[in-house]
């Protein structure tokens, strides 16, 4: 649905926010960045989680080389939603949410991450997916993303199920630096449960987004530190990302926020996109290359080449 409603849109000449993943092949993200760029709109993709505050403080820190250069960039996105056989949804479904499920739902959530607060792009991935329940049970009822089924007595039918509920994924970025990622929507206990760390050749960074106001900085030769969200301990690039004093917890509805107030700040100083810390169009097709790498990858049982 992404992809006709962006489509009609760009073609009127509107600016754009889709929604993520950009859409369900690169070649229909491919089709839709030339779009954009012939019909001279702004585009966004809303990979909200390089809004966080503290996102930005690790990217910042990171850009100004204080991490030195960085070795390894690790991580995952856990969920437990569709645990259970009984457990359905849209995204299920390939015809609707296309080849790839977790990598492209949430997967690609922690690709974006990794690569704006690493300013390094993936060149490489080595990937094994696997569909934990290749028959799942779908209600005749419709059912919302994340409600609790457990609740209700739904009449059900079997249904073949060809896209992943999980993948470990190893990475290659264009500095040599190595990678993982391990992607579950089965996983119990785990609910947005993404996780990055990076380690440079000076030091640590790593942080939780479900403890969204930590920033953990892991130091050989001192102790290690917990940085707490604060307005009067971050650097100053970082500080319009936090509205709340120190205490008061931040997160996803900021970063949601932050994403909106720069995608309208942009177009209302006619700025540069890539001065305001959004994912575009070309990010999201990007995104969609690297998802599309991952399920040849694991198919092929070999590296691929971005
Ligand atoms: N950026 C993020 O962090 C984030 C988080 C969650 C979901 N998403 C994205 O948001 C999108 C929706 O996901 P969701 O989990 O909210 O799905 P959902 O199934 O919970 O909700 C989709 C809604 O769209 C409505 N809908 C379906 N077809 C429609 C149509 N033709 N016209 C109008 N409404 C229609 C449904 O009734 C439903 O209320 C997906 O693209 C998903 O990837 C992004």
């Amino acid at each position: 649905m992404h992809f006709e409603i962006n489509k009609e849109a760009l073609k009127a000449g509107k600016n754009v926010i889709s929604e993520k993943p950009l859409s369900l092949t690169y070649a229909e993200a491919k089709e839709l960045t030339e779009l954009s760029k012939k019909h001279n709109v702004y585009n966004a993709v809303n990979f909200n989680y390089r809004q966080y505050p503290i996102v930005q403080e690790m990217r910042n820190n990171i850009k100004e080389g204080k991490l030195g250069n960085i070795n390894i960039i690790f991580g995952h996105y856990l969920q437990d939603w569709l645990l259970y056989d009984t457990d359905y949804n849209w995204r299920i479904d390939s015809e609707k949410g296309g080849k790839s499920r977790a990598v492209a739902d949430i997967g690609s959530h922690w690709c974006d991450l990794a690569q704006y607060v690493s300013g390094l792009k993936v060149e490489e991935v080595f990937a094994n997916i696997k569909v934990v329940y290749p028959v799942r049970k779908k209600p005749k009822n419709r059912v919302e993303t994340f409600t609790n089924k457990m609740e209700r007595v739904v009449d059900y039918e079997e249904i073949n199920v060809d896209t992943e509920d999980c993948a470990t994924i190893l990475l290659r970025f264009e500095n040599g630096a190595v990678g993982n990622l391990i992607v579950s929507q089965v996983s119990a206990g785990h609910k947005n449960d993404l996780f990055i760390e990076v380690n440079g050749s000076n030091k640590s960074m790593s942080w939780y987004q479900e403890k969204a106001n930590e920033l953990f900085v892991g130091y050989r030769d001192k102790a290690n530190e917990i940085l707490l969200k604060d307005p009067a301990l971050m650097s100053k690039d970082s500080l319009s990302y936090s509205y709340l004093p120190g205490g008061h917890i931040e997160g996803w509805s900021e970063g949601m926020k932050n994403m909106f107030r720069n995608f309208y700040t942009c177009v209302l100083q006619r700025g540069n996109a890539t001065d305001y810390s959004f994912a575009t169009f070309e990010d999201g097709m990007e995104e969609m290359k690297i998802v599309e790498a991952i399920l040849e990858s694991s198919k092929q049982q070999k590296w691929i080449k971005l």
